[in-house]
């Protein structure tokens, strides 16, 4: 039987077999509340027998916006992360499509309240996640009552893992009621977004999505998905404040995101999205992203960092 984890994690600065990388148990608790992380995909390329990480260095800046908004100290340069995730990648030998995880987070609990005290430990592990594109996946989408937490109650715009719990409460809400994804509106009734994805329209010929300022994190399958849709699909792009009812009356709605990628939503709060089959510019997004991520299209190969998965580990 295959084992349920991969053999190495990333912790402290080093490869760490997977049984060896334990916390004491009385660290639970605030060492989470103030960590930040970041969730990134890696697509396996048979033909080339390469893993290629999507948009890796955009990730890794984003990791370091986040410390630097939570303050939590961070000693790795982005150059020594991907390096690190790339040893990892070879001792684990990901050969499929795999979800990269790093998790910065406060070391030290007597410290919590006094950021000049602030220290920080890195965890970075790999997991299988196969991707769905244009595999037909699709969703029922349910806007939430619980509201997006704004800029001024906690940054929606980095990834900080305490921003989960507010999604967490509209998923829970949304999955109880039979749907599959929760819709959530800020403070000021505007769509912002799904607890771990961004979303996006398409009416009048034109792609529309909530604007950075409508309480979404900064997202980097957002942003590929509005230059595909500028620069291969020739459509125009719109950044606003968005109605509710403006996803109603949509020809297609899907979210975009690193776990979502693109995913066609076929219904909104019971109403039919188009005719409840997944659009055309949907598909010919999700075509596209496909290409690049897997490697057979090359106008964007410059968002893909290479790792070849048999390489052999330099001794660590
Ligand atoms: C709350 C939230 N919004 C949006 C996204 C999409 O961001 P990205 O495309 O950078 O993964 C994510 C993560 O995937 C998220 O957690």
């Amino acid at each position: 039987m295959a084992a349920e984890h991969p053999g190495y994690v990333w912790w402290k600065g080093e490869l760490v077999a997977w049984n060896e990388a334990t916390v004491h148990v009385t660290d639970l608790a605030w060492s989470a509340v103030g960590a930040v992380f970041e969730g990134i995909r890696g697509y396996w390329s048979a033909e080339r027998e390469e893993l290629l990480i999507f948009r890796l260095a955009e990730h890794l800046d984003r990791l370091q916006g986040s410390t630097r908004l939570v303050r939590l100290p961070m000693p790795y340069s982005t150059d020594e992360l991907a390096q690190s995730i790339s040893a990892l990648i070879r001792e684990n030998e990901c050969r499929e499509d795999t979800y990269i995880f790093p998790f910065v987070y406060g070391s030290s609990a007597a410290a919590r309240f006094d950021p000049r005290k602030l220290e920080s430990e890195t965890l970075i592990r790999t997991t299988p996640m196969a991707s769905h594109l244009g595999t037909g996946f699709s969703q029922h989408a349910k806007v939430s009552t619980w509201t997006r937490i704004s800029d001024s109650v906690m940054p929606p715009r980095i990834k900080n893992i305490s921003n989960y719990r507010n999604g967490q409460l509209a998923t829970h809400e949304v999955k109880l009621d039979g749907y599959d994804v929760a819709l959530m509106l800020n403070p000021q009734g505007k769509v912002s977004e799904a607890p771990g994805a961004c979303v996006a329209f398409v009416r009048g010929g034109k792609l529309i999505t909530p604007d950075v300022t409508s309480g979404i994190l900064e997202s980097i399958t957002r942003d590929a998905v509005i230059t595909l849709a500028r620069d291969v699909l020739g459509i125009e792009v719109v950044e606003r404040a968005v109605d509710r009812t403006e996803l109603y009356l949509a020809d297609e709605v899907f979210t975009c995101g690193t776990a979502a990628e693109i995913t066609p939503l076929i219904s909104v709060d019971k109403y039919p999205v188009g005719d409840g089959g997944i659009g055309p510019v949907t598909k010919a997004l999700e075509s596209a992203l496909l290409g690049i991520v897997r490697g057979t299209d090359d106008r964007y190969a410059h968002w893909l960092t290479p790792v070849d998965a048999t390489a052999s580990v330099a001794a660590h």
